[in-house]
């Protein structure tokens, strides 16, 4: 027993020495929620709220979320746009249709730790981001922008952005009415070849700097299973960076570029919820 304890507190030292602060969560003790990232082909907030084109606006409009309609069929929806059945001018040979992540979080009370969860699916076609094989981003909402409890990302989703069909090249994702001090979504990227994150925001247009909250963002592939953590500081502190506390609820969607995509041709999750120390879809749990 009192070797064990030795052992143990050795190893908890070792691990203090070697990453500094940061201890690592039991992933064990975060229960996985599924999230089925999906291709969303060419579907902007535009086309999702037009009444004239897509069955669920009127839904949205009384206040249904995309979840509470999509969530289990994300992955046949995934087929129809990118096979190019549906909202796919680009139909790009091979794509996965939808993917299956398993989404864990936790917290320490300072810092606020994401996990991502996936299986490399087939790919191979032509290289848009020749550098990155996977990004994966977040994008976190304190309950500002409207309607994102609903939407998840898709209030940052328009037909006018770089990649769309009739987009403006020079033109990244925003939020309508957006700004950094008010409504925005808290943005956090990580990227294969560098295997690091950064932490920017989406407001009038997208920023990939300015934020403080991120300590670290890695990934590794272990077999065919990627698997990407973020460590966040909760209180957040530089520009675009929501502060989180414990007992409070956050929308949140993230989306992965598989294959070398980059722009629009991501698989993206629905809306969910994130709760520190509270109940929601996922839930980061203090250990
Ligand atoms: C009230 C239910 C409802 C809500 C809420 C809703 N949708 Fe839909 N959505 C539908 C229906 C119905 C269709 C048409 C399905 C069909 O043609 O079989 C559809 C179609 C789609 C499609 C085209 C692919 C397909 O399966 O036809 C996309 C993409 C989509 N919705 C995304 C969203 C997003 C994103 C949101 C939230 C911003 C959302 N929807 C909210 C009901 C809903």
């Amino acid at each position: 027993m009192k070797q064990k304890l030795l052992a143990s507190s050795l190893a908890a030292l070792l691990a203090m020495a070697a990453g500094g602060a940061i201890a690592a969560p039991d992933w064990s003790k975060a229960p996985g929620k599924k999230i089925v990232v999906f291709y969303p082909g060419v579907s902007p907030i535009e086309w999702i709220t037009k009444g004239t084109e897509h069955g669920g606006a009127k839904g949205l409009r009384k206040g249904e979320s995309c979840a509470s309609c999509h969530d289990e069929e994300a992955a046949d929806m995934g087929k129809k746009m990118v096979t190019g059945q549906k909202l796919e001018p680009n139909v790009i040979k091979g794509k996965a249709a939808a993917i299956p992540v398993t989404v864990q979080a936790a917290n320490d009370g300072t810092n606020l730790y994401l996990r991502f969860t996936w299986k490399q699916p087939a790919g191979g076609a032509d290289k848009m981001d020749k550098d990155n094989q996977v990004k994966l981003a977040i994008m976190l909402d304190d309950n500002k922008v409207e309607r994102a409890n609903l939407s998840g990302c898709w209030e940052t989703c328009h037909q006018d952005v770089r990649t769309m069909p009739e987009g403006n090249k020079d033109k990244t994702k925003y939020v309508a009415g957006g700004s950094a001090s008010g409504k925005f979504y808290d943005l956090m990227q990580w990227t294969s070849k560098a295997n690091k994150g950064r932490d920017g925001h989406v407001a009038d247009k997208r920023i990939m700097e300015g934020g403080k909250a991120l300590v670290e963002a890695k990934g590794e592939k272990k077999g065919d299973e990627w698997v990407v953590t973020f460590t966040r500081k909760l209180a957040g502190g530089g520009d675009g960076d929501i502060a989180m506390a414990s007992g409070k609820t956050y929308n949140f969607g993230f989306a992965i570029h598989d294959d070398h995509t980059e722009g629009r041709y991501h698989h993206v999750s629905l809306g969910y919820t994130l709760g520190v120390d509270a109940k929601a879809d996922v839930t980061a749990a203090k250990q």
